[in-house]
Parts: structure tokens; C-alpha cells; sequence
């Protein structure tokens, strides 16, 4: 098992690629604490992570709150004494061309996925510091590398994420804490399955592997991010997106 007895905490995790990865993660011997602002969800997840034998709690927590995230990392603290890992997963999109986009399209994109993912980061790096190890892995998006027409907002937040992962990678390896990023190209959720066939298509003509991702090909990224496999790997983006981008 990739990370047995690892602490996890995920956000996003009620449903799609969040929720594949909580699971995995438990599968591979973690205890994995969940978050989202979707509570059935997040006890669904619990459920899942329960029937591999490991312990999963579910935390409601919006990410663009401060105070929401320090209660996250505070009540993972206090369950389970340590934080291992955290995945910032959670993100949304408001896709509009840029000449109809209006503010509110923008600032929702940039405060859940570029705020709150600098929330979380900020809530966990001390306890992260204190124990002298952890693991931050963010989820960012091949669109942060390559644009995308119609999607500027989550294009500047996703590279914004890529920014800070390298920043923080930096700032973090004197203290044994990596930092790396994980860029899906298409991968097939909730959050994609109403993207109008023409995307779906130009999408897949560029694709060398000549399909769609799947949840676990992210978590797989994502496992081996947290395992010890990647000691030596900080800073990085590893794309999960069938050679979409080279
Ligand atoms: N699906 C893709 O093709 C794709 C590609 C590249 C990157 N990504 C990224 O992967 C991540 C997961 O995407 P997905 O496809 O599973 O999306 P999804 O919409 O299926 O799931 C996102 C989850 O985030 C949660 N969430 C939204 N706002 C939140 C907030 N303020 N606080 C806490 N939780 C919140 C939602 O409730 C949901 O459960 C996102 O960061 C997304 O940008 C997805």
C-alpha cells in the first residue's frame, strides 16, 4: 500500500475527482478526513472509506471561509494528532468569453479555486512545520498552462495555483514539506459533463491517448505524490491529461 497510516485531508471530496481520491487513499491505508460544503455528499464518502477499513470524518467546510479552514485543520489535529497530507481539490468553474464575463463570474472562480486553496495551505503549513514533514498536492488544470477560450477566470486560477505550489515548494523543503501540483487535462466528472460536444471533440483531437481521464488517473497522480515514492520531488506539475499537452 502506497500510504499506509498516512493522515489525508481532501477537499472537494463529496463527489467526483475529490471523492475518487478519498477513497484511494483509504484503500491504500490512510485515514482521510473529508471536506466540502456538501454534507450528503461528504457522508456518502465516509461510508466508502469506512468499508476499506479505515477511519473517514466528514467536515463541512467552505473553502473560501479562513475561519472554516483553520476549524478543518484544527479538528483533524484533534482527532487524529498529525496532518500527512492535504489535497486542495475543491474548485468550480463559470465558464463565459471574456467580453460577456462579469465580475462576479471572475471573483467566484478566483476565491473558491486560487483563495481557498491559499486558505487551506495557510491553515495546515504550521502544524506541517511543527511535525518537520508533510505533503501539499494541488489540483490544477492543464488550462493553467495552455489557456482556454471561454474559461480566463479558472485559466488564471488554476495557473495562479501552479505559482504558489512552486512558491511554496520553495519556501517549505527546508522543513521536509512537498509541494507539488497535479494538472487533469479532460477527465470525465460532474464539472465536464455539460461541456457542449463540439469542446468534448476538439478536446479529444488532441488527446494522443485517444480518450477521456478518469477520476483514478488523478488520484493514481495523486497517490504517488503522497507516497515515498516522490521523496525527492517538489515543486512539480505532473499532468494527468493522456499527453493532451507536451
Ligand atoms: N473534471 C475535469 O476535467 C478537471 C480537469 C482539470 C482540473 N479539474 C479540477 O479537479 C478538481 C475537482 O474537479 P471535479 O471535476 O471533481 O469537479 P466537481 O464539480 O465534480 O467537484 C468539485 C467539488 O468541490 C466542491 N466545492 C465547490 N466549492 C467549494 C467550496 N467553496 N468549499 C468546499 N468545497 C467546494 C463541490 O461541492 C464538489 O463536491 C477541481 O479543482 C477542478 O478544477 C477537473
Amino acid at each position: 500500500m502506497l500510504t499506509s497510516d498516512k493522515i489525508v485531508i481532501v477537499t472537494g471530496a463529496a463527489r467526483g475527482i475529490g471523492k475518487v481520491i478519498a477513497v484511494e487513499f483509504a484503500k491504500n491505508g490512510s485515514d482521510v478526513v473529508v471536506a466540502d460544503v456538501d454534507s450528503a455528499g461528504l457522508d456518502a464518502v465516509v461510508t466508502e472509506i469506512e468499508k476499506q477499513g479505515r477511519q473517514g470524518l466528514a467536515q463541512v467546510t467552505d473553502i473560501t471561509d479562513k475561519a472554516q479552514c483553520e476549524h478543518l485543520v484544527d479538528i483533524a489535529l484533534e482527532k487524529f494528532g498529525r496532518i500527512d497530507v492535504l489535497i486542495n481539490n475543491a474548485g468550480i468553474t463559470r465558464d463565459n468569453l471574456f467580453l460577456r464575463m462579469d465580475e462576479r463570474e471572475w471573483d467566484a472562480v478566483i476565491t473558491v479555486n486560487l483563495k481557498g486553496t491559499f486558505n487551506c495551505c495557510k491553515a495546515v503549513v504550521k502544524p506541517m512545520m511543527k511535525q518537520r514533514q508533510g505533503r501539499i498536492i494541488n489540483i490544477a488544470s492543464v488550462v493553467g498552462m495552455m489557456g482556454n477560450a471561454g474559461q480566463s477566470n479558472y485559466a488564471a486560477s488554476k495557473a495562479g495555483i501552479i505559482g504558489l505550489t512552486k512558491s511554496l515548494a520553495k519556501e517549505l523543503a527546508c522543513r521536509q514539506i512537498l509541494v507539488n501540483a497535479v494538472a487533469p487535462g479532460y477527465i470525465e466528472t460532474e464539472m465536464t459533463k455539460n461541456l457542449p460536444q463540439n469542446v468534448i471533440d476538439t478536446f479529444m483531437s488532441i488527446i494522443p491517448l485517444k480518450r477521456a481521464g478518469t477520476a483514478g488517473d488523478v488520484a493514481n497522480a495523486c497517490l504517488f505524490l503522497a507516497s515515498p515514492l516522490s521523496d525527492y520531488v517538489t515543486g512539480q506539475v505532473i499532468q494527468t491529461d493522456g499527453g493532451m499537452i507536451m
